[in-house]
């Protein structure tokens, strides 16, 4: 539960946080705790040091739990209205700030800025004045508050008028559009978010690229970055825990049902997502088929292991390319399965160990994002590979700034080329993956968690 008001030293803010809440049959809570960058890096300092976490409840249950009390230390879950909320997060957060720094608008799927759309704006102003409120009320003379991603990009002017003494910081985890694209927002909303975020102190992107476009798009329609400075954190694997992790039994049980399921003497090409548009998982499936077309060869000789969670299924359109993705899958083990052998090994239902498992085993990852902040899977599979993976990765993902070097580059639009990847990456000589993938992992964990957190902790302090 959130300790006495006013004596939060260090503040995160972020919709998600880490826990979360379901009611069971016989109406007890049962609590979920998640894990991640963020959970490690403020665990780094910890409740007794004045560290608080501001989430918003995101179901019923969370919901439940906040109006019985029910809580962590350190955590402080916002009671949101279950509308407010769904505007917030669905209508304006997943469908238009998501698609905008995605680019995934094309024909005919174009946005449409009417009144609909106003009105879930209003929800998102409400929502992120929650947010202001209740870490002004929770914050120490002169602390720092962390406000995190694009749901939130209100909330640095928001309490930088409720508390000018107060430092902040605002970090994307996500791209940031170009300025041709992100001015298709209405111009008094586009001004919003910019003004909005340029209240922070100190504003954090996952690489130069997403910087840049931010700046670029400061300068074309708000005058520029005024007294807020930028700052470039590249979020790394957290080495120590994954290497702990996919060496506990669960995923050695895991590792066996796969390794049945895939069968004897055959590579694998793994890739793990959330379902979701900007991951491309659809396009990766084709450039598959592609390879088992004009690479016989490989027949027979390579599963694709593609692991594809669900991810915001209250919005059409995720729910839609949800199933795209699983009839793609079928109509490639129509063409070219056999008795013995199952082309794509696809899964749906979440499962942290077996995704573990997966990495252990793969000998290609397949990362290729139409457009990604960073994405962690590039860096964490060939850390995790038994036999050091290769690693075909899309040049539009935040991860390519860092991993470009030793990975298989694609463009991820083009298939055959993808295709092509994958030959090649499956064609690589032992030892010069196994060279390469060391090399992908001492890059992909260069800035751990804890330190990647620290680091703009110090940088918003100093
Ligand atoms: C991206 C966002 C995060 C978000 C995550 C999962 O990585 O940058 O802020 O938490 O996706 O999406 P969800 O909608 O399930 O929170």
């Amino acid at each position: 539960m959130a300790s006495r008001f006013g004596a939060a030293q260090v503040l995160l803010a972020s919709n998600r946080g880490p826990v979360s809440y379901t009611a069971g049959e016989d109406g007890a809570l049962h609590a979920k705790r998640g894990g991640g960058g963020m959970v490690s890096g403020l665990s780094a300092i910890g409740p007794d040091a004045g560290a608080l976490w501001v989430c918003s409840a995101l179901n019923e249950g969370d919901r439940e739990a906040v109006r019985r009390g029910v809580g962590e230390d350190g955590v402080r879950m916002l009671d949101v209205p279950a509308e407010v909320h769904s505007d917030a997060y669905n209508g304006i957060a997943n469908s238009v700030l998501w698609f905008v720094h995605h680019m995934l608008y094309q024909t005919p799927l174009e946005p449409v800025f009417d009144q609909e759309f106003r009105r879930q704006w209003a929800s998102y102003e409400t929502y992120n004045r929650a947010f202001a409120e209740a870490l002004a009320e929770e914050a120490a003379e002169g602390a720092a508050v962390m406000v995190q991603d694009y749901h939130l990009t209100l909330v640095p002017g928001m309490l930088r008028e409720l508390r000018p003494d107060l430092r902040i910081a605002h970090f994307s985890h996500t791209p940031w559009a170009p300025v041709d694209y992100f001015r298709m927002l209405p111009d008094d909303i586009a001004e919003k978010v910019l003004r909005g975020m340029l209240g922070a102190d100190r504003l954090g992107f996952l690489t130069h690229r997403w910087a840049d476009a931010f700046t670029a798009c400061a300068e074309a329609l708000v005058g520029g970055l005024g007294e807020t400075r930028i700052g470039v954190h590249g979020l790394g694997a957290d080495a120590d825990f994954l290497r702990a992790r996919s060496h506990e039994d669960d995923v050695a049980e895991r590792m066996a049902v796969l390794r049945e399921e895939i069968g004897p003497d055959r590579k694998t090409i793994v890739r793990v997502d959330r379902t979701e548009l900007s991951k491309n998982i659809v396009r990766g499936l084709l450039a598959y088929e592609e390879l088992l077309a004009s690479r016989p060869e490989w027949r027979e000789r390579v599963v694709h292991v593609a692991f594809a969670y669900p991810s915001r299924q209250d919005l059409a359109v995720y729910r839609e390319y949800t199933d795209e993705v699983r009839r793609v899958a079928e109509a490639i083990n129509a063409r070219f399965g056999t008795d013995g052998w199952t082309p794509v090994l696809m899964h749906v239902e979440d499962d942290f160990a077996r995704s573990l498992a997966a990495y252990r085993l793969a000998d290609v990852a397949l990362v290729n994002p139409v457009r990604d902040g960073m994405n962690l899977v590039a860096k964490e599979v060939p850390l995790v590979s038994d036999e050091g993976c290769a690693l075909v990765l899309s040049r539009e993902a935040g991860a390519y700034e860092e991993l470009g070097e030793d990975a298989i580059v694609v463009n991820p639009y083009d298939v055959v080329g993808t295709a092509e990847a994958l030959h090649e990456a499956l064609s690589l000589p032992p030892d010069e993956r196994a060279e390469r993938a060391k090399r992908l992992a001492a890059a992909g964990t260069a800035l751990p968690p804890s330190r990647w957190f620290l680091d703009q902790l110090d940088a918003l302090r100093g």
